[in-house]
């Protein structure tokens, strides 16, 4: 075991204590806290020659740039913000792992350009909407949702400005793909390594993701003198629409269906809620699947809404379609991980990550590590010293596969 792996693992377990909320790990894009990882992420970088810069939308990006490159950039990263009471891995163990791919490049003499980037705003905490950072990067963040507004009122725009960053050079972080690769590394969120006893896996494709928004507005009224069926019950309507979605994806063969938060008003336990929002996620590897799945479960709502004489809304926040990995950056990696001496394990992933919106623009691989107790986006999260020493293992040897490549790519005329 290399020191660099407890290094790796230390360094987590240190940017997890930059946080909103003392006592649990909670970072939204662009909070305070965010300009403490970015402090100790710019010495990481500053001490691998890297040139580091703040993009508009608040990616912190180091590029190091070998004295000979090839035409190609290695662009590897993952996010930095966190869901509310979060583990001390999600994201930033692909950013200090990003780190550590930059030194074993350093000593293999890597012949091209590598820029990390620790991503912003991935989760959708603060917003309701994930992937800001990334779809900045990747030339897909829509102007439109600059003006989105947080719980106090303040928008996207605003808390650009607030950080010190102008929303009007968001253009300018965009990358070129002209000849870019992008790698993620991140834990697996999931149970599937853990009960295969696998240390990593390679990514084959990443499922696509709706996230929407739905409203029952029904009337609030005395909870003591209005009778059961004179009531237009706005939280008694979702808890009905949750039974149903929650059946609704049990028998649904690779679906997911989760929701996640709620906000009731008027929020009082003698006052018949007249008004309720509530979040939906739906997840499914076939992009038709997952579209049908949420077609039905807003309809459901309507037909429950309608029944109860409620009313009901619904916007859509997310459609991310599913993605598949590159195939030849898949391959190295799955050379790399059998000849650094462990089991092949390909799988797709559950969650959504940043490499999702990357591979739009380029090719893009995945990297997975064990999660265990198959636990993530709780305090639980955790991973092991021997599982990052093995992404070590992988990297020198992904790093040498991708550098051989570049050097028949470069000699041979374009
Ligand atoms: O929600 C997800 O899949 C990811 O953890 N942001
Ligand atoms: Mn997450
Ligand atoms: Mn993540």
């Amino acid at each position: 075991m290399t020191d660099r792996a407890r290094h790796v693992i230390a360094s987590c377990r240190h940017i997890a204590a930059m946080t909103e909320e003392p006592g649990r790990i909670s970072r939204r894009f662009l909070t305070p806290p965010v300009r403490e990882v970015h402090s100790y992420l710019r010495q990481s970088m500053a001490d691998l020659g890297m040139d580091v810069c703040v993009d508009a939308v608040g990616n912190l990006r180091g590029l190091w740039k070998p004295a000979h490159r090839g035409r190609r950039r290695l662009m590897m990263g993952s996010h930095i913000d966190t869901v509310p009471d979060a583990g001390a891995f999600d994201g930033v163990l692909g950013v200090i792992l990003a780190l550590e791919w930059v030194r074993l490049a350093q000593e293999i003499a890597f012949p091209t350009a590598i820029e990390v980037i620790a991503f912003s705003e991935e989760e959708g905490v603060r917003f309701g909407v994930p992937f800001i950072g990334s779809r900045a990067v990747a030339g897909r963040l829509d102007p439109s949702l600059l003006r989105l507004k947080d719980a106090e009122g303040v928008s996207v725009d605003e808390a650009i400005r607030q950080f010190g960053l102008d929303p009007m050079k968001v253009p300018e972080a965009a990358i070129e793909p002209e000849d870019a690769a992008f790698v993620e590394i991140h834990i697996e969120q999931g149970p599937v390594l853990e009960a295969e006893n696998r240390s990593v896996a390679v990514v084959t494709g990443i499922v696509g993701q709706t996230r929407l928004s739905l409203e029952f507005i029904g009337h609030a009224n005395h909870a003591g003198t209005t009778p059961m069926h004179l009531r237009c019950d706005a939280l008694a309507a979702t808890a009905e629409w949750i039974a149903v979605v929650e059946a609704f994806a049990r028998r649904t063969d690779g679906l997911v269906a989760t929701v996640g938060k709620i906000t009731v008003e008027p929020n009082a336990g003698n006052v018949i809620p007249g008004r309720v929002r509530v979040s939906l996620d739906v997840r499914h590897i076939r992009d038709s699947e997952r579209n049908s799945a949420a077609d039905e479960l807003i309809s459901k709502a309507g037909a429950i809404a309608e029944r109860r004489g409620l009313t009901f809304e619904y916007s859509r926040l997310m459609n991310e379609p599913a993605v598949s990995m590159d195939e030849q950056l898949t391959a190295y990696l799955a050379e790399a991980v059998e000849a650094a001496g462990y089991p092949l394990k390909e799988m797709p992933s559950g969650a959504g990550h940043d490499a999702m919106v990357m591979a739009m623009r380029m090719p893009t691989a995945m990297l997975f590590l064990r999660s265990p107790g198959g636990v993530s986006h709780h305090p639980d999260e955790n991973v092991l010293e021997e599982d990052v020493e093995a992404a070590l293992q992988v990297g020198r040897r992904f790093l040498e596969r991708f550098a051989a490549d570049q050097a028949r790519t470069n000699s041979s005329p374009r």
